[in-house]
């Protein structure tokens, strides 16, 4: 069956990657091949976690090149929310503008780590932080470029996949095809969900570019961001050729259960769950990130 989608894929965005190594993170930055406009996907605010310390100089690189080629940013999207870096959508919209986007179901990740932070009631659980939550199948524009979203949870309940023009962001829906798929044991994952969600990644067209959220190079090779759909289905070595959806899940629950927690997941829920925002200063103005003891 040819599925038919709201986009042209005959368009090629300019996708220019930014690498990440303190979280294996790449970012991107997209452009319209038609004009000057451009969105982020999944940036990268720095922090030093022993020392409580955060900076901006994974933001700043991509700041600089946005200015460099006189982009006007209209997105900052984020395909989840990431247990693994902090995102600096806040800090870049400041500095060079842009609506931060992310899935509907931010509201769901926002209840459960809302309780496991015990933050009071004024956090607010309606995913009002942010500029846009995105359904599945909704549509946007960069520049003259049609977009769309689809909702693909498993990893996480709130991820979403993006579509422009020929480039898709697969967020951790995905890995590279040695790389296979990325643990869907965080609260609200789910391993057949996640297998569900990659095929509908896997049904868009065969030539349909890929780019992955995160590479970890393995088996010593170097670090990859982009393949296609028709590798991942030949090649992916969780749910390419021949395997099943019951030898995916098998899998993949054994594989989670060993998985210690990400290094930077408590500071990371709290600050992605409020769109890349720091907790509110106390009283002093001081700023402060919890960490629950056995509350994860
Ligand atoms: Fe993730």
């Amino acid at each position: 069956m040819t599925q038919t989608y709201p986009v042209d894929m005959a368009l090629t965005p300019e996708v220019k990657a930014f690498f990440d190594p303190a979280t294996w993170t790449i970012s991107y930055v997209v452009k319209d091949p038609a004009s000057n406009s451009c969105a982020v996907v999944d940036s990268v605010m720095d922090i030093d976690y022993a020392a409580g310390r955060i900076s901006y100089e994974s933001a700043d690189e991509i700041i600089a090149y946005v200015r460099e080629h006189d982009l006007k940013v209209e997105w900052l999207l984020e395909t989840h929310v990431h247990a693994d870096h902090l995102s600096a959508a806040p800090y870049l919209q400041d500095n060079i503008g842009g609506k931060i986007g992310i899935g509907e179901n931010i509201t769901i990740v926002q209840d459960v780590f809302g309780k496991v932070f015990n933050e009071g009631t004024e956090f607010q659980r309606d995913g009002s932080q942010f500029d846009r939550l995105f359904k599945d199948g909704d549509t946007y524009t960069i520049g003259t470029m049609n977009c769309f979203t689809m909702h693909t949870p498993g990893h996480t309940p709130a991820c979403m996949t993006h579509t422009m023009g020929n480039a898709t962001f697969t967020g951790d829906t995905l890995f590279m095809p040695d790389g296979g798929s990325a643990r869907a044991d965080f609260p609200g994952g789910d391993a057949a969900t996640l297998y569900d969600s990659i095929q509908k990644v896997l049904a868009l067209p065969d030539d349909m570019r890929l780019f992955m959220c995160h590479d970890y190079g393995p088996n010593g090779r170097d670090i990859e961001w982009e393949t296609s759909v028709g590798d991942e289905k030949a090649h992916n070595i969780h749910v390419g050729a021949g395997k099943t959806k019951a030898d995916f899940v098998k899998f993949r629950e054994e594989r989670d259960a060993q998985l210690d927690m990400p290094r930077l997941i408590i500071p990371s829920l709290q600050v992605n769950m409020r769109a890349g925002e720091l907790p509110p200063a106390d009283q002093d103005g001081k700023t402060f990130l919890k960490v629950p003891v056995n509350g994860l």
